[in-house]
This record gives C-alpha cells, structure tokens and sequence, in this order.
C-alpha cells in the first residue's frame, strides 16, 4: 500500500535520508526504530508531505504522492500523529477530533469513542488538561477521525508511564485489523517489535535492518545495540 524506493530528503542544504526504501501492507503494523536523531521524525513527515522529497519515490495505493499536498494525502488515507501530539490545546476533546474529522465532514465519534472510551466521557474537557496518555489517545482518535488507511505515529510511547504505552499500543492490532495500517515509531524498541509484524532500523538516515520483527527481537546485536542487553 506504501512503498517507499531510495528517498532522499531534508532540510535546507542538509541530508538527513539517504535512499531509504519502505513498504507497509493494508492493514499490517510495521516499526520504524532508531537512534536519536536518526531521521525517523523526517522520514514521516515526507511520508505526509510536510517536507520535500528530494529524489525517490513514494507510492500510496499506486499513486505517487512524493510532491503532493498535505491536504491531498489526507485525503487519499494517510493520517499523522505528529511527535509532541500537538493537539489544539485550548479547544475540547470534541472540537479536535471533529478538526481531524473536517475534511470528511466526519462528525461520527463512534469509531474512536469505542477504541478509547475514556475519550467519551472527556469529550467536553479542554485537551490541554487531560493527561499525557489521554493527550496521545486523542491525538491518535483525531488522526483515525480522518478515516485513514495508514496511521503515521511518531514517538507513542515518549513521556508515558509503561501501564499506559500497553493500554495504547494494545489497541494498535484493532485499529490495523479494522483496515488502518500503522507506521509506528518509537524509542521504545521493545514495544515496538513486539507489536508489529515488521520492522524497519534506521541510522543515521540510512535503513540499516529491516524483516520480521520477531526475528529482530531475538537478534542479539539489536539486542546489544537498542535493548541494552550483552550480545552472547
Ligand atoms: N527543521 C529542521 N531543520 C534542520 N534540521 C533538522 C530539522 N528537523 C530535524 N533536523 C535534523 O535532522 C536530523 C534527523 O532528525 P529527526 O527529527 O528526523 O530524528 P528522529 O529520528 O526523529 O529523532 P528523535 O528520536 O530524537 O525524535 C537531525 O540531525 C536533526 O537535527
Ligand atoms: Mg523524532
């Protein structure tokens, strides 16, 4: 569904993605992990067309969108939930999932209410007061309002206690399964393998590994590199 071939992109004069090729399948969960830094940030927002690709390509259900508008990717199924979640701070949990929603003219809160109904009995309380773990079901609930086919999400579990990354990440297989496939990155590696059916690492903006995320969790110089475990 997305398939990503020798992206080049960055900022100004400077290269941060060098070649990197990509793909996720409908409805599949695929990890981006790596260092700090590395590139995965800048990675998604090529994907979602906040920043410029260089060379390469970007195909989305066989449409190239390398060059397109933020708008027009929303709009032909990627939504992203940006690193930070950036929610509007001062409007109700209700008025950013509409605003998530406003391209669709999707109103209906059903879908996300039911993934996390602790957002259905927020819905009038102001994002900036809710907690963090409630802030980044939201921030996931405005980008689903827009009924994607691919879910970016960047940095789930960044500021979270533990209880609360597994009681998000535990609805990631039902969001993918309903037919949102989700490009997930995250710090937290081990979370991320364990989640997703594959896996790409990034370094240093250049995919250095990439397979089946069982087989990267097993692998002992991921395990040495990103796990802190000693390599046997
Ligand atoms: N707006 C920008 N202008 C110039 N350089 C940038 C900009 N944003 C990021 N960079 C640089 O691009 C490189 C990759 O950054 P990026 O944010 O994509 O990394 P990341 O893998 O998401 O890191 P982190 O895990 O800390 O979120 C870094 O060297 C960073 O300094
Ligand atoms: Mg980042």
């Amino acid at each position: 569904m997305l398939e990503i071939e020798k992206l080049n992109a960055g900022y100004g004069r400077v290269q941060v993605l060098w070649d990197v090729d990509l793909a996720v399948e409908a409805k599949q969960i695929v990890a981006l992990v790596g260092a700090n830094g590395a590139g995965k940030t800048t990675l998604l927002r090529a994907i979602s067309g906040m920043i410029a690709v260089r060379s390469g390509g970007v195909k989305f259900r066989d449409r190239d969108i390398a060059g397109a508008s933020i708008e027009s990717i929303v709009d032909l199924g990627i939504a992203h939930v940006p690193e930070g979640r950036r929610l509007f701070s001062g409007l109700t949990v209700r008025e950013n999932l509409v605003l998530g929603g406003w391209r669709r003219n999707n109103r209906d809160l059903s879908r996300v209410v039911a993934l996390f109904p602790v957002l259905g009995q927020r819905l009038n309380q102001v994002a900036s007061t809710l907690s963090g773990g409630e802030q980044q079901m939201c921030a996931i609930a405005r980008g689903l309002m827009s009924e994607p086919s691919l879910l970016l999400i960047d940095e789930l579990s960044l500021g979270l206690a533990p209880i609360m990354v597994d009681e998000i990440v535990g609805r990631l297989p039902e969001i993918a399964a309903s037919g949102t496939a989700v490009l997930l990155v995250e710090q937290d590696i081990d979370t991320a393998l364990t989640v997703s059916e594959t896996a790409y690492v990034l370094e240093t903006g250049r995919i250095t590994r990439s397979g089946s995320s069982r087989e990267l969790l097993a692998d002992a110089t991921i395990q040495a590199a990103y796990l802190g475990l000693e390599s046997q």
